[in-house]
């Protein structure tokens, strides 16, 4: 039987105990796919209601529709998070609904490979607006709500790539070093609310887009090489990740449900990378 590094983390039981976060209430942006639906899921699964948040509507819901079908609490809502007004609603339709929010976990991006030499005004704006402005804008719509109860969480999901600069990547590297920048003052700002902020920067993750920028282009037929791009996933984490293997989104839901428990309360501005050590590692050129 052959093993694929890519996929095959062997699950570990939690670590947490049941009903760690019973009442809590955790919203997610970008939580109904890849990191963002992980995330929500181990939050759930240890007794949070998880509000998942992002643009398509029906794609939350879905989600959150079989986070309950699997015994948890969850509920979807449409937010793009560059919108601040958009924003400001969501924040005031949760707490109206739940009276509380004790976790924000700012995960919604967008990003593609794209050289800096040609990129539209319009692409690098979409990227900055969404990563930057959105965790902006929804950690400051969430404030007086954790202020008024005396305290609450933020994470935000950055990266490491900026770490040592990622050719292609320029607007998602300036975003996310905006994020950590944003962590460390924010985390400062806000410590006498009670407010901790936080990120969590992930390596490698094998979601979709993920998997779409391992995939050469499509034959001429139009058909994609997804066993090329197995292939070219499994070198890369066998030669560049130094535990020699992907990450999982619970890799990283775990970090978050850290942050977020009484383990994580004397914890603020920190930047934590759950990464297999691979930005330590020599990155690939290119
Ligand atoms: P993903 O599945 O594409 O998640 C991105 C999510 O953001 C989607 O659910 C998307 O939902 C939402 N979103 C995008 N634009 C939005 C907007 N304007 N308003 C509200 N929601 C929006 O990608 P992922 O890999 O899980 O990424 C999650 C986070 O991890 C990101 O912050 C990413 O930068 C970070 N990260 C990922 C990796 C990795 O290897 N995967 C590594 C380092 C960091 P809609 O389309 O419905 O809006
Ligand atoms: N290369 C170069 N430019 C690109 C691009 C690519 N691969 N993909 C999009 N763009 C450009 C578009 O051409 C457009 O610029 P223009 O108006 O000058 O033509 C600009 O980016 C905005 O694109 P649009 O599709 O209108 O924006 P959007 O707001 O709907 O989407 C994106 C935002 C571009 C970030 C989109 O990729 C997205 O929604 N991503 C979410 C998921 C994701 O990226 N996940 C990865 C992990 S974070």
């Amino acid at each position: 039987m052959t093993t694929s590094l890519v996929t095959d983390a062997t699950p570990a039981p939690s670590v947490f105990r049941a009903g760690l976060f019973d009442g809590h209430v955790a919203l997610i942006t970008g939580g109904g796919s890849g990191i963002g639906r992980g995330i929500a899921d181990t939050l759930a699964s240890l007794g949070a209601h998880v509000v998942l948040a992002s643009r398509k509507l029906e794609r939350v819901q879905a989600a959150a529709t079989a986070i309950v079908e699997a015994g948890g609490h969850a509920s979807a809502i449409a937010v793009d998070v560059r919108d601040p007004d958009m924003v400001n609603r969501m924040i005031a339709d949760v707490h109206e609904m739940h009276g509380r929010i004790d976790l924000l976990v700012n995960n919604a991006a967008g990003n593609f490979y794209a050289p800096s030499e040609t990129l539209s005004a319009n692409a690098w704006k979409s990227v900055i607006e969404i990563d930057l402005y959105g965790t902006f804008f929804c950690s400051q719509a969430v404030l007086p709500v954790m202020r008024a109860r005396g305290g609450g969480c933020i994470v935000n999901i950055s990266m490491t790539l900026h770490y040592r600069g990622w050719p292609l990547m320029a607007h998602a590297t300036a975003a996310k070093a905006g994020i950590d920048a944003l962590t460390r003052t924010l985390a400062l700002e806000w410590a006498p609310y009670g407010i901790r902020m936080n990120a969590v920067a992930p390596g490698p993750i094998p979601t979709e887009g993920v998997r779409k920028a391992f995939t050469p282009p499509p034959s001429a037929e139009g058909v994609p090489d997804l066993f090329a791009a197995e292939k070219a996933m499994e070198s890369y984490g066998r030669n560049a990740i130094p535990l020699q293997r992907w990450g999982t989104p619970a890799d990283i839901a775990g970090m978050v449900a850290f942050l977020a428990s009484s383990a994580g309360a004397w914890i603020t501005g920190a930047i934590m990378v759950v990464d297999g050590g691979e930005w330590l590692a020599k990155p690939p050129r290119g």
